[in-house]
Order: structure tokens, then sequence, then C-alpha cells
């Protein structure tokens, strides 16, 4: 059990840390949207690979705004955010999610705009696009015949859509996505595989397979996270207790193959040497979907256990190996993030996404504990 007298202080400090590092990116690199650094910089040359990390940025000043009750942040979110409104359209990303439900959806929160809740609605919309009948499936960036357990994130804005519209075709499309996930990523032991493979002509599911992870056949961390938190996402707007339990079957496969730290390997089937670099990123959103389970979990001993790990997980990332508060000269929050390993993007670095959830499981751990 973390001592919260000991933790409180520490997430609070990690919040004002967190809360200068951006404040120096956005003067550092005004209208900039960094995605990994290079060498603790966010500013280089680095490929992108796909285009999903533009709404961590805003989504941080949202949140901090709401922490910190500044005006220049609400100001700093607002700019940041509106650019990305044309993307509300966007076909060629699997992650409407992630780059909506982080900047229009705080923001709509807030102000209750209805301009603001038809972008998230058409953002939905767009998404449910990705929709291949045959194998009941949204499909990745990658092309039709391939679907990610990322896509796990980017379905809640699907599920908000129908219910702002009441369209009982797009939530049946969420469902069967979700289903056809439970299905063929997420393995009996709560593992799960990045990217399933579809025979495109008769929906056929042909094999597991990857381009984060190790191996097809592994456990890459952060996909598990996105499962973990997307399946609970899933739970929230629809109640369907299958859901429930998927994320945290992949919430027992994490408390029990992570370290007693809380922050996993980056794959938690590569080689003992690779297995020594973690991924900040994957922990911090644990953290983040762990602290949603405990809310919905019917079992009071598992609510104390997603609880107190999502603790244990922040007070080790509040601390000197993956905080970067002593590290002089480095521009991110979080060390010890990895992108994509195979390309060699952002190995051991801050990554946009893991600011982003360490940030809301920071603020949704304080809340929890009263401060
Ligand atoms: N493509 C999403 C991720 O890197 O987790």
């Amino acid at each position: 059990m973390t001592d919260a007298a000991i933790l409180i202080p520490k997430l609070l400090q990690a919040l004002d840390f967190a809360a200068r590092q951006v404040r120096g990116t956005i003067e550092r690199y005004p209208d900039f949207y960094p995605m990994y650094t290079r060498a603790g910089r966010w500013k280089h040359e680095g490929e992108a690979w796909t285009h999903w990390c533009d709404g961590f940025l805003p989504g941080i000043l949202w949140l901090l705004h709401r922490h910190t009750g500044e005006a220049w942040f609400r100001q700093q979110a607002e700019r940041y955010s509106r650019p990305l409104e044309p993307r509300q359209h966007d076909r060629d990303v699997h992650d409407l999610g992630f780059i909506f439900m982080s900047t229009y959806h705080h923001w709509y929160r807030l102000t209750r705009e209805p301009a603001l809740r038809d972008v998230l609605i058409q953002a939905g919309q767009t998404m449910g696009l990705r929709f291949k009948e045959r194998g009941k499936y949204l499909s990745s960036f990658i092309g039709p015949e391939s679907v990610f357990i990322d896509i796990m994130m980017n379905v809640g804005i699907i599920l908000y859509a129908a219910r702002e519209t009441q369209d009982r075709t797009i939530h049946q499309v969420a469902v069967d996505h979700c289903l056809t996930t439970r299905r063929v990523l997420v393995r009996g032991d709560g593992s799960t595989a990045h990217e399933g493979i579809f025979n495109v002509s008769t929906g056929e599911f042909l094999r597991q397979s990857t381009h984060q992870g190790y191996r097809g056949d592994s456990c890459w961390s952060r996909g598990l996270t996105w499962s973990l938190y997307g399946f609970g996402i899933a739970y929230r707007y629809t109640r369907d207790r299958r859901f429930l339990e998927t994320a945290e079957l992949n919430a027992d496969f994490y408390i029990e193959h992570t370290p007693a730290h809380g922050v996993p390997p980056w794959d938690y089937d590569a080689p003992a040497d690779q297995r020594k670099q973690p991924d900040s990123s994957a922990a911090a959103i644990a953290a983040s979907g762990l602290l949603d389970l405990a809310e919905f979990s019917a079992s009071r001993a598992k609510a104390r256990l997603y609880r107190d790990t999502a603790l244990r997980i922040l007070d080790t990332l509040t601390g000197e190996e993956y905080l970067a508060h002593t590290t002089p000269g480095w521009e991110g929050i979080l060390k010890r993030g990895v992108y994509h390993i195979h390309k060699g993007l952002g190995v051991d670095e801050s990554v946009m996404w893991g600011e982003y959830f360490f940030i809301e499981a920071l603020t949704k751990a304080l809340t929890l504990l009263g401060a």
C-alpha cells in the first residue's frame, strides 16, 4: 500500500513540473505538435510513421487548465485544438478517438457549445467508416486486411457519436469491433497481439502479427494497456459485462507479469537483454486505465488491487528514474518511453501520449485521494 500522505505531495510536484515543461515547450516551439523526443528534445526531423499524436499536447493543456484553473492553459488549449478540426473527416488514420477525445471532448464538457459536439459526432462517424462487414472490424491505417489493438482506444468516439445521435447502426459497428478484437487479439491468458490479419474477401481471420512488438505471438506492453484501457471505455459506454471482463483479464496479466515497481518492459516476450528497455508510456496508460477499472469492478478486492497498482505505478513514475525533473536540458516530462523500436523511433525517450496519460492518471489519482 502506498502512503497517501507521502504520495500526494509527490504527485502534485510532478504536475507542477509537467506544467513548467509544457509551458517551456510551447514557448520554445510555438504551434509545433511534438510526438517523441530525440535525446530529450522535441523538435527534430524524425519520421512520424503515422499521424496520430496531434491531440495529446492540446489534451495536456486542457488537463492542466482543469488542474490549475489558469486562463493561459485554456487559451493555449483552444489555440492548439482548433487547427485539428478538419481532421474530423480524416480517413487515413484509425486514431480519431485519440485526436478528438483528448481535445474537443474536454472542450465541449467545459463549454457545452453545440458546434464542438458536432465535431465529435462527425469524427465518430468518420471512424465508423473503417468498418469491414466481412470480418466485422475497424481496419487499421495499414490496410483493409489489418486490425490493431490500438483501435480499442478509438472505439469510444464511435460509441459517443452513436449515443448523441441515437444511431443504433454505428453503435453496433463499435460493439462488433470490440467483440472481434476480443476474439482475435486478446488471448486466454489476458495478453494481447498487436495486429490481426484477415482475408478481405471472406472475412476469415488468418493470423496475429505485429509492427511495434517483438513478434506476432508476443505481448507488446503498450498494446496490452491500450486494450486494458480501451475495453474499460467500451464498458463505460455499453455496460456490456464482456468488455469489463476483457479489461480485467488484461489488467490481471499486467499485474502478474510486470515487475513490482509497475513499469513493464516494452514487450513481455522480448529476449532478456532487450527486456531491460521499459516503456514508461505503457505504465502511464495502465495507471489511468486501472483507476477506471477500480471504479467499475464489481469485486471490492479487485477494485483495491487496481487502485493500489495504479498508485504504485505513479509512485515509480514520479521517481528519479522516470520523471525528467533532475535531467538538465530534457524537454519532456516522463523519460524512458518507446515509440517504434524496430524503426528506431523514440526509443528510451519522452513520447507525447505517455505525457498525456501520465498527467491524466496523476489528476485522476489526486481526485481519488481527495487532494
Ligand atoms: N500506434 C500507436 C502506438 O504507438 O501505440
